[in-house]
């Protein structure tokens, strides 16, 4: 039994592997993804020029997930592109994952990575921690403005990684888009934006940046999370792959995307916790259930909810 996948026709040995943002901004720590039994690399989100992010502290671990204002850090664009053939050696696919900070930006870096050897592109339309802008993808205008400026631009399979929409209006408005710009994967979910954690003790917010809000992660999302991917595994046609992201950190839990629909997942706040070797476990485990289960593979259990 494995967990052998694929997204957007690029073949995945194993159901788990990073999500953008923890642990993946320099090659360093590129490299040990790449070392790690991560089925892909994903790379930070990156913008057109390098940024420091957000002030200090900006990332808090919490009991049961993590809210972080990290403020993209990153090393710019064309740092990454310089990265991918020292990352292609680790014989597993390479994601580049692209945030403008205004429309015009997508364009010039999705072109750049279009003509580079990675293997697909995310687009990461669901920011939540830069002060002043909008996620994008909650202005189905904005993003349909961005869609358009990307879709055409090569042939290398582009993603969108969403935020939380917690209506189904929202969700129908963006499949609409997805199916219209050729988007051939999607990504559920960002970490929910503008949340507020307090530490009643000192009477103040755990994180500094915007008085406190930040986006939340881990185990308090994933009902969010397996919502979106169920609904937009509904409607969407079934060649769109979801990749389901938001409090996996076991494999029961990447089973449950997995019965939402999901055709892989990413893992963000357990693995800034635990490190590389959580792919290995989050994976055994779910090997361990599915054969338990008698699903021989991913595809054979994939969207396979049940209801009451
Ligand atoms: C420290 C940190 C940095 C993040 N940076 C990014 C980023 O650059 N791009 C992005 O698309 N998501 C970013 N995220 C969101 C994660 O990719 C993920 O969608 C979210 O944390 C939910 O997954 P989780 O519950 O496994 O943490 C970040 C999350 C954390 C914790």
């Amino acid at each position: 039994m494995t967990t052998q996948t694929s997204i957007a026709g690029i073949k995945l040995k194993s159901y788990v592997f990073n999500a953008s943002g923890p642990r993946d901004v320099t090659l360093a720590e590129l490299k040990k993804i790449g070392e790690s039994a991560a089925s892909a690399i994903m790379m930070k989100s990156c913008t057109i020029k390098p940024r420091l992010g957000n002030e200090e502290p900006r990332y808090a671990a919490l009991p049961y997930g993590s809210i972080q204002s990290m403020g993209l850090p990153n090393l710019g664009y064309q740092e990454y592109i310089k990265m991918i053939p020292v990352l292609k050696k680790y014989d597993k696919p390479v994601f580049a994952s692209v945030a403008g900070l205004s429309p015009a930006d997508f364009p010039i870096m999705v072109k750049a990575f279009q003509q580079s050897a990675v293997d697909a592109i995310e687009v990461n339309l669901s920011c939540p921690n830069i002060k002043g802008k909008p996620q994008v993808a909650y202005d189905f205008i904005a993003s349909a403005n961005v869609l358009k400026k990307i879709s055409r631009l090569g042939k290398k399979p582009l993603g969108l990684k969403l935020p939380a929409y917690c209506d189904l209006a929202q969700q129908q408005m963006m499949a609409k888009l997805i199916k219209k710009f050729g988007i051939k994967f999607v990504t559920c979910i960002n970490s929910l934006g503008n949340c507020l954690v307090i530490d009643g003790h000192g009477e103040k917010p755990v994180i500094k940046p915007k008085q406190g809000l930040g986006g939340l992660g881990g185990q308090y999302i994933k009902p969010v999370a397996l919502a979106n991917v169920r609904m937009f595994y509904e409607l969407l046609p079934k060649n769109i792959n979801l990749i389901g992201v938001g409090g996996i950190s076991s494999g029961q839990d990447a089973f449950e995307f997995l019965l939402a629909g999901a055709a892989a997942v990413q893992v963000g706040t357990a693995f800034q916790e635990r490190g590389p070797a959580c792919f290995n476990k989050i994976d055994d485990q779910l090997v361990k259930i599915l054969t338990n289960k008698k699903y021989p593979s991913i595809n054979s259990a994939k969207g396979k909810l049940k209801f009451l």
